[in-house]
């Protein structure tokens, strides 16, 4: 018999988890959906099986992905966790068994020792196959009809270590950049890069040391370079051990920026500083020879993670806008510049992926507002900014609902650049149950031109991921 969840805000609302795992066919739809939207939204979040064994954070929840299947203008739903070790081993145990983040002390002795992968965060789509990826582990391999799971896949056995929720796909050349944080453990302040070609193949591992030990969640590719940027989110054993929290905020030691050119080696970073900040999710970053722009969705403060003594973060700076990086190689200085380019607090920025890392004019992002009735969800809008021209569109959610990152899809392969749909899931506070929004890019402010209705939530989660039937 499976224990009650505690209450706990993370556990609560829509941040609770869902119990059961389900098939909806032929949803109700209000509006029309295009019948040229073809293919599969898929959507990963944390949602533990079992009641935490002590203290628990959102992050640290086992993966359930949401597909949305687009078919000749219907649409239907399926959800299914990820069937990681772990979760097979607390499924046959009937009970939550692992600490906090492995936490040994907090860790039952049968699971001691074993595999605490979660793959809640991201997914991506390359050489065929669906990756569910959380940033302390190898990827995990899903069918993305069925969404079964297929088991972890470390490229032929080549990549030793974990895999960023966050690999860039460049759309160029197909490759796929990406990096791991605690390259020789946990707490270590290694990082290892890696590049995996068009067909699935890994070409390149390197490894270097950054200037401290800290989380890493994303980074930054342009056609020419790419960057590391080291926040001062830091990680610190000693801290832990002795009680403190694992990550923590810690300002003096401020932001560094390790740029690298794609065809040099990690031995020829070169490390840039600014003032501390924190980026969860960059939007975009191209290069127009040695000067580097780069739209990051960037935080005075770490939000979600306690000072190194232990004190919560300023809620007042834990509130992200666009700020544009300007970097110019050509400079001499170790500084660089930034300027913020929107005034809305967002999160979960988005592009039309064919300009990755290319010059761009289309951004989108899930928006923050204040209000005073609802759930606890942080985003209650949805908006398109047009960079060329700095013209932005929005869509407030009505009352206390609550939206996820919006997913951009193309119109067809020959469309313009932001030309097609937003994809968001929305929940309905006063029903306690999720809709699909499907937007129109021509102007997503007149509100989604179908919305397609679901009897039950899907949880507050992180990132989707748009596989066209055509792939
Ligand atoms: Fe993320």
């Amino acid at each position: 018999m499976a224990s009650p969840y505690p209450e706990h805000p993370q556990l609560s609302g829509n941040f609770a988890p869902l119990r059961s795992e389900i098939d909806a066919h032929d949803l109700v739809v209000h509006g029309e959906i295009p019948v040229d939207l073809a293919g599969t939204l898929l959507r990963i979040g944390p949602n533990p099986q079992y009641a935490p064994l002590r203290d628990h954070h959102w992050f640290l929840g086992d993966g359930m992905v949401h597909g949305f299947y687009f078919e000749s203008g219907k649409v239907r739903y399926r959800n299914r966790w990820v069937r990681t070790p772990r979760f097979e081993l607390e499924r046959e145990h009937g009970e939550s068994l692992f600490g906090m983040m492995g936490n040994p002390a907090t860790t039952a002795k049968v699971a001691a020792g074993k595999d605490n992968g979660v793959a809640n965060t991201a997914l991506v789509f390359h050489a065929n196959r669906l990756l569910a990826l959380e940033e302390l582990h190898a990827p995990f391999e899903i069918d993305r009809q069925s969404l079964d799971s297929l088991g972890y896949y470390e490229f032929d056995g080549q990549l030793k270590g974990a895999m960023t929720a966050h690999p860039k796909i460049d759309p160029q050349t197909g490759e796929m950049l990406f990096f791991c944080y605690f390259g020789n453990g946990p707490f270590t302040p290694e990082i290892n890069f890696h590049v995996v070609d068009a067909k699935g193949k890994l070409l390149r591992s390197e490894q270097f040391k950054a200037p401290f030990p800290a989380m890493v969640h994303d980074f930054v590719v342009t056609s020419d370079y790419v960057l590391f940027p080291i926040f001062p989110l830091t990680a610190d054993l000693d801290r832990a051990v002795s009680g403190g929290p694992p990550f923590a905020w810690e300002p003096e030691k401020g932001t560094w920026v390790g740029v690298m050119r794609r065809s040099d080696s990690v031995d020829n970073i070169r490390w840039l500083r600014t003032d501390p900040c924190y980026v969860f999710h960059p939007m975009n970053a191209w290069n127009d020879g040695e000067r580097i722009y780069a739209d990051m969705m960037q935080f005075e403060e770490a939000p979600l993670f306690p000072h190194a003594d232990g004190s919560p973060t300023d809620p007042k700076k834990a509130n992200a806008r666009l700020c544009r990086w300007y970097i110019d190689l050509g400079s001499d200085s170790d500084a660089f510049t930034r300027e913020y380019i929107d005034d809305l607090s967002a999160e979960f920025p988005r592009i039309d992926e064919r300009r990755a890392g290319l010059d761009y004019k289309h951004g989108f992002y899930a928006t923050s507002e204040k209000r005073d009735e609802g759930d606890k969800g942080a985003f209650n809008g949805i908006a398109h900014l047009d960079l060329a021209t700095g013209k932005r569109r929005d869509f407030k959610l009505p009352g206390g609902d609550a939206v996820s990152e919006p997913v951009f899809v193309r119109r067809s392969d020959a469309a313009e650049e932001g030309d097609g749909y937003l994809l968001a899931t929305a929940y309905r506070c006063n029903e306690n149950r999720s809709d699909l929004l499907i937007f129109d890019t021509d102007d997503i402010a007149r509100g989604p031109i179908a919305v397609a209705n679901l009897d039950t939530r899907v949880p507050y989660g992180f990132h989707g991921q748009w596989v066209s039937t055509n792939r």
